[in-house]
């Protein structure tokens, strides 16, 4: 990008006497970081240009020459050769500067009947609608090998924690299930999001609509929106749709802080439930025998950066009075560092989970040694006629018993059993074993291997159907 320049002819400069400070034109420029919205903004003035012809305010020649213009323009945007410039201010003023250099008048006709003000929240909308499609179908695909590891390890044994301690049995298919919901609703959040990004602006021009015959219909329907922004004034002015689709961002890098920290967790040597193929992990400069889950921890690290994103696009707008505001430009970095983040976050995950191991004996025995069927004893003593509570206290005092010997509740006997209670038969050490605890739960969200296996099937049918 070239230097600041001290411009004498700005779009707006007629109206000064003096140019601009440089230092002012370095504070106030977005060309560093809007030059991204080249090409929507080549999309949505094409689009402009074709409806005034149609209207009547743009003659045949000259639609023709910005046609020819623009498609110069984008070639050398897409060939990386396209000279932004900063004292052109932004990346509106680039295009069509540029596009006045090569067609001449014509391109200063490109700019009746709208403004930036509309124009940089249509350019906004529609560059965000298509980086949600790619988000959505980054998590989809991420979706994907979860559901491909769970169904690898739809029967493998691992214990279910509350409070980060033992509860109860569960399979490792099941635990990962659980994060393809909280994804699958991410995505709904997203593509219910992408309804009211969708609606178009254009036409509002600077904040109160414009005088000329424009037809709003047709460049909505050119542009593939699906609605009108209805209102002139918060058509340009409110921010919502960026903020409701950083919202949904943010949850969705909460999810995957929460993932991160599981496998952080599991692929410590205290835990040691798995391993993450050499090729996610990084080692130590001064500690050989370290290898650390990096690219979890930065995961669970980038959520807080896009929380905060969040927590900026609502302050940027909360004090804002209608219609437009220079506030506004400030929305461009956050909503392009949360869909950068996003993305990546979601593409990586991909490729990382399938890299995944497990070492089902490590967790088989965490659960071993955690009473994890303490609960299936007091089940089963309500299935032989006492009431819950009693039940739960007797399991419980079985359980301390254990601990006292440093034994596991599935190691009693069938006569140590029946010391609690006489009724006690010798199908209870069915329901003490971890198979029989699993088989148990065997309903619609049941962590039963058999329940797992068609919760997969069915999650794989809505994600083809997606
Ligand atoms: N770069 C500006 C932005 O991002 C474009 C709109 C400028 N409009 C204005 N009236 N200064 O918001």
């Amino acid at each position: 990008m070239t230097e600041p320049l001290s411009p004498e002819h700005l779009a707006w400069s007629g109206r000064f006497s003096e140019p601009v400070a440089l230092l002012v034109q370095r504070y106030t420029a977005s060309i560093g970081f809007d030059q991204r919205l080249a090409l929507v903004d080549i999309e949505a003035s094409l689009a402009h240009a074709a409806m005034l012809n149609h209207v009547g305010v743009l003659s045949d020649a000259d639609l023709a020459d910005i046609r020819r213009g623009m498609a110069q323009i984008e070639a050398d945007i897409r060939a990386d050769r396209f000279e932004f410039r900063l004292d052109l201010e932004d990346v509106h003023m680039n295009v069509e500067r540029r596009l006045t250099e090569l067609v001449g008048d014509a391109g200063k006709r490109l700019h009746t009947g709208r403004s930036r003000n509309d124009q940089v929240a249509t350019d906004m909308r529609l560059y965000l609608r298509y980086a949600i499609d790619d988000i959505v179908s980054a998590i989809a695909t991420l979706e994907e090998a979860l559901l491909d590891l769970a169904d690898a390890h739809s029967a493998t044994v691992m214990p279910g924690f509350t409070h980060l301690q033992v509860a109860q049995p569960v399979t490792f298919g099941h635990h990962l299930l659980a994060y393809v919901e909280m994804f699958a609703r991410d995505v709904e959040r997203l593509v219910d999001a992408r309804h009211r990004v969708n609606r178009l602006p254009l036409g509002a021009a600077a904040l109160a609509g414009t005088s000329y015959p424009i037809d709003r219909v047709m460049v909505q329907e050119a542009l593939g929106f699906e609605a009108l922004c209805r209102n002139s004034l918060d058509a340009v002015s409110d921010r919502d749709f960026a903020i409701e689709f950083v919202a949904a961002a943010a949850l969705f890098m909460t999810h995957i802080s929460r993932l991160s920290e599981e496998l952080v967790l599991w692929m410590s040597p205290r835990f040691g439930f798995i391993d993450i193929a050499d090729r996610f992990c990084t080692g130590s400069s001064i500690m050989p025998q370290k290898k650390n889950p990096d690219v979890p921890e930065l995961a669970r690290g980038k959520s807080g950066r896009v929380a905060g994103h969040l927590l900026g696009l609502l302050m940027l707008m909360k004090g804002q009075p209608l219609a437009y505001n220079k506030d506004n430009q400030e929305d461009k970095e956050p909503l392009f560092d949360t869909i950068d983040t996003v993305l990546a976050t979601a593409r990586i995950f991909s490729e990382l989970v399938p890299g995944i191991t497990v070492n089902a004996a490590a967790m088989r025995e965490a659960v071993e040694e955690g009473h994890a069927t303490a609960t299936d004893l007091a089940d089963y003593l309500v299935r032989i006629g006492m009431p819950f509570r009693d039940a739960h206290e007797i399991s419980a005092k079985a359980v301390r018993a254990c601990v006292s010997q440093g034994r596991d509740l599935s190691d009693l006997s069938l006569s140590e059993l029946k010391a609690l209670d006489q009724r006690i038969g010798e199908d209870v050490l069915a329901v003490l074993k971890i198979e029989g605890s699993l088989a148990s739960r065997s309903h619609l969200g049941g962590t039963a291997p058999a329940q797992v296996r068609a919760e997969i099937a069915w999650q794989r049918k809505r994600l083809r159907a997606a």
